[in-house]
């Protein structure tokens, strides 16, 4: 088949590639002529495991290409994602006006017969919208699918080559057909792919995350009783987890969710569930919980340095909502580094891939470094934010010698706690218990 993809993003970029080195012929749009130019020169704008490689495969056999022109991209081609962003609006809603734009642009190309999937994801009753605004503009055939992504950034080319499932929102015969064909490579009898009515299949991606997200504020709350009581939360969470019906993903204590998709997800599910009337009061306490939680680490530091902590310093480790990914939006570490520059500190930084990212939203702030140990030098204190693999066993005896004063505050309980008390270490976590 001949693809188009519009938005070249962490899901448009993964999308289109997945594709093309399935044997489709597949063209990128974006409308950043900036972004478009590194990719057709073989950058790739994202840091993610596996997506270089498979670029630069695709382009040289000539099956992936990128262009900033969808009225070039479109035409004869047999489906076109929408894959651009759906940021906040100001009520909290998601903002469909990338959609629609994109949705126009592809309309008015269209020569024929296409299958228009909306990727991105948008609210309930989205589908029929981008099929009013190709209508409008269009006197050729085409239908409007809903198939939202599910992908997690970090594992984005395994999730997409290997689905846990894929959601097809479908008003018709033959886009169900065509999206069947396309899917055929990446579905098993234990991975299906789920039909279903558009409306179901955009409501499908806002109750996936908005479920994932109150998986993890519900072990902050946890972790929260923990401290008080004296428990364990990774005990907790172990015993939990063990349980079928509840299993292990998703409940780990730490510094909170962040990432382009959870809260932004959670707000605009409150936003549907409000303009219809009902009060989703349970993910309302999510994100409360979540703003807390974002903040409790920098708490941590000001109980223990007595409530100032002007002339001194911290380190910090793990800038990126996440590992394996350069995203920044609403990463913890922004909320924490605002925490301990507003209470007079100072923060010297490092993150194994997401610094240029953070040079441009940090600028001015936070001091970034290019080695872990060089951001524990002279510290008051090591924040561990963002759970790398490489943090996980630090060099204690050099980190101890490193500091002026030995104090950790572990926010996603990575490190042993009783080795580092040994090494001369004050230790916190979340929901280790009292001292932690
Ligand atoms: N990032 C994730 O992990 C993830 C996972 C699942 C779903 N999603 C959803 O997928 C959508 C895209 O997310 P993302 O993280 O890839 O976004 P992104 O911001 O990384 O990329 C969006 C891209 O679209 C481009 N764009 C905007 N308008 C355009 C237009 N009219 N024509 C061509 N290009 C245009 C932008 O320049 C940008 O490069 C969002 O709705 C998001 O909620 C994201």
């Amino acid at each position: 088949m001949k693809i188009t993809v519009i938005g070249t993003g962490y899901v448009g970029l993964v999308t289109g590639t997945c594709f093309a080195e399935s044997g489709h012929t597949v063209i990128c749009v974006d409308i950043d002529p900036a972004k478009v130019e590194l990719l057709r020169g073989g950058g790739i704008p994202i840091y993610e495991p596996g997506l270089e490689e498979l670029v630069k495969r695709n382009v040289r056999e000539r099956r992936l290409a990128f262009t900033t022109s969808t009225a070039e991209a479109v035409p004869g081609c047999d489906v076109s994602f929408i894959a651009v962003g759906t940021p906040p609006g100001e009520a909290g809603e998601a903002d469909l006006s990338y959609v629609l734009a994109a949705a126009q642009a592809v309309g008015k190309a269209l020569t024929g017969y296409c299958v228009v999937v909306d990727k991105s994801t948008v609210p309930v009753g989205s589908a029929d919208e981008v099929r009013r605004v190709i209508a409008e503009v269009t006197r050729q055939p085409f239908d409007v699918v809903s198939n939202p992504e599910f992908l997690k950034e970090g594992a984005a080319i395994d999730d997409f080559m290997r689905p846990d499932r894929v959601v097809v929102g479908v008003e018709s015969d033959r886009a169900r057909q065509v999206m069947a064909d396309l899917y055929a490579p990446f579905v098993r009898a234990e991975q299906p792919i789920l039909f279903m009515d558009t409306r179901s299949a955009e409501l499908t991606k806002y109750a996936a995350n908005a479920m994932l997200a109150t998986r993890i504020s519900f072990m902050n709350e946890m972790a929260a009783l923990c401290d008080r009581l004296g428990a364990d939360v990774d005990a907790v969470r172990r015993g939990l987890g063990s349980d079928r019906r509840i299993g292990h993903p998703f409940l780990h204590a730490g510094v909170g969710f962040g990432g382009s998709c959870f809260g932004k997800d959670v707000r605009a599910l409150m936003t549907t569930a409000r303009q219809s009337g009902l009060d989703f009061d349970l993910l309302r306490a999510v994100e409360r919980v979540n703003e807390r939680q974002k903040r409790l680490l920098v708490e941590k530091v000001l109980r223990h340095f007595g409530g100032s902590l002007a002339g001194r310093t911290f380190g910090l480790w793990g800038l990126a909502f996440k590992p394996k990914t350069d995203d920044m939006r609403e990463a913890p570490a922004l909320t924490i580094i605002e925490g301990l520059l507003g209470a007079g500190a100072k923060v010297r930084a490092h993150d194994p891939v997401a610094r240029q990212v953070a040079a441009a939203l940090l600028e001015g702030t936070a001091e970034l470094v290019d080695d872990p140990y060089a951001a524990a030098e002279g510290a008051d204190g090591l924040l561990l934010v963002t759970e790398w693999n490489e943090f996980r066993q630090p060099d204690w005896v050099r980190l101890r010698a490193l500091m002026r004063t030995p104090v950790l505050f572990d926010g996603r309980n990575v490190w042993d706690a009783s080795r580092a008390r040994a090494a001369g270490f004050t230790y916190y976590a979340i929901g280790r218990g009292p001292t932690g």
